[in-house]
């Protein structure tokens, strides 16, 4: 007979976490993070200095491959990701079915994944060929696919990449050209919009990270995994926020610009209002990239001669908490999301389509983690738990 006291033994202890606040799930070699100091580096590079002398294609080939790119390297990543930028016409059918009033997120979220019936092979993270040509794919596709949620939410036609100009340039072309117009965008949009991008490139093991990590530890594909992604990344806890800030923004300057109402609504513990933007699981000090894109939240205003009253409700906002004790006791600070919805809607973009702007800056992080998972030969995620239910109940037909 079994001993089941025997069986019990061998299981072990659990250690219960929830929200895994102290609880690592891998090793990984891509991204540094100290919340008590604020620094944040990708393969060793400080954060603020890859925002002030890279672009993002090229920040987005080091979070993969490890090192920073030949100038002839690079080109013949840009290069290879032009090779996969046409997106096949049975997708349109698919974004056809949906509503115009659907959320750009739920749609990506779904293109993703239909992806993989276009691309139904997966991909052998041994493999160095196919792996490269995984990641030139899903970095050109995700962008067509991601500006045509926007394209379908306005009732426009779709737009198609254009392999005469850049990435960030195509993002900008995708989103807004004029059937049979050229579309010639601003130099500082595209620089700020490059520079977002590389504020968001990766993040450690964040809730859509980790999320394509443990989706892909099933032997899942890099577009099913990436699709789970985008779905976490969508909550107003995580990627969600940009979106959510600005719509409190908008309200407070709608209901008169009485920031400190807000702040107290936030630190009644009986309303479930969260003051959004602010707070973060591992910053404890202060959001690295929230400096960094402050700053440039005020020169990109400045030089578009854009006076946006929101900018200065969100400065009154920060300026109030910083000095509040419920803020201050917590270590709660501005993250990535307070300020990158005021630059992006001094760009033009449409709220709702903030947050698919954070998904195209995370892709090339969700890419590496994804590749490290599988080239590390990592067992499948699998937590445990604490059962607290019902002990065995007798069934009575009733
Ligand atoms: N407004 C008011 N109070 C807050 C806020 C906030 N934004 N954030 C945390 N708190 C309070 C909590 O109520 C809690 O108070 P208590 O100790 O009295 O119970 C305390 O601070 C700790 O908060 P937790 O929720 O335990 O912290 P956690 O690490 O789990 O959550 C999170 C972090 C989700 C980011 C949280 O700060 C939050 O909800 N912020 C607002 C949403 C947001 O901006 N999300 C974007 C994060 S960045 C990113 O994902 C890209």
């Amino acid at each position: 007979a079994v001993d089941i006291s025997k069986l019990r033994d061998m299981s072990g202890v659990i250690t219960l976490d929830p929200g895994y606040k102290n609880s690592g799930s891998c090793k990984s070699e891509i991204t540094f993070l100290d919340g008590e100091l604020g620094i944040l580096r990708y393969r060793g590079y400080s954060i603020e200095e890859l925002a002030e002398k890279s672009h993002f294609l090229e920040v987005s080939y080091l979070i993969i491959f490890g090192e920073l790119p030949s100038v002839e390297r690079l080109e013949q990543f840009e290069n290879d990701i032009r090779k996969f930028t046409i997106v096949s016409e049975e997708m349109k059918i698919i974004l056809d079915g949906f509503p115009r009033t659907a959320h750009p997120m739920g749609v990506l979220s779904s293109l993703t994944s239909a992806l993989t019936a276009f691309n139904p092979k997966s991909v052998d993270a041994d493999n160095e060929k196919e792996m490269y040509d995984a990641v030139c794919k899903t970095i050109a596709k995700f962008l067509v696919i991601a500006t045509w949620t926007y394209r379908k939410s306005m009732g426009y036609p779709l737009n198609y990449y254009d392999n005469t100009i850049g990435y960030v340039e195509n993002f900008m072309s995708l989103m807004f050209k004029l059937p049979n117009g050229p579309y010639s965008a601003n130099p500082i949009v595209i620089d700020a919009l490059d520079k977002l991008f590389i504020l968001h490139a990766d993040h450690e093991q964040n809730c859509s990270t980790s999320t394509v990590r443990m989706v892909g530890s099933s032997h899942a594909g890099l577009f099913a995994s990436i699709s789970a992604g985008v779905s976490a990344l969508w909550g107003p806890l995580h990627g969600g926020a940009n979106q959510a800030v600005l719509e409190m923004l908008e309200e407070i300057h709608a209901t008169g610009g009485d920031a400190d109402k807000y702040l107290a609504k936030a630190k009644d513990k009986n309303d479930p209002f969260r003051l959004m933007g602010f707070g973060h699981r591992v910053y404890k000090n202060f959001d690295p990239r929230a400096k960094i894109i402050k700053k440039a939240a005020d020169e990109v205003l400045a030089t578009l001669g854009v006076n946006d009253p929101i900018l200065e409700i969100a400065k009154k906002l920060e300026a109030s908490a910083l000095e509040d004790e419920y803020f201050k006791s917590r270590n709660l600070y501005p993250n990535v999301d307070f300020y990158s919805g005021i630059i992006y809607r001094a760009l033009g973009i449409p709220t709702d389509m903030f947050t698919v702007l954070f998904a195209i800056g995370r892709l090339p992080g969700w890419i590496a983690q994804w590749k490290e998972m599988r080239e590390n030969k990592e067992p499948i995620g699998r937590p445990r738990q604490i059962y607290t239910g019902y002990p065995l109940r007798e069934y009575v037909k009733s």
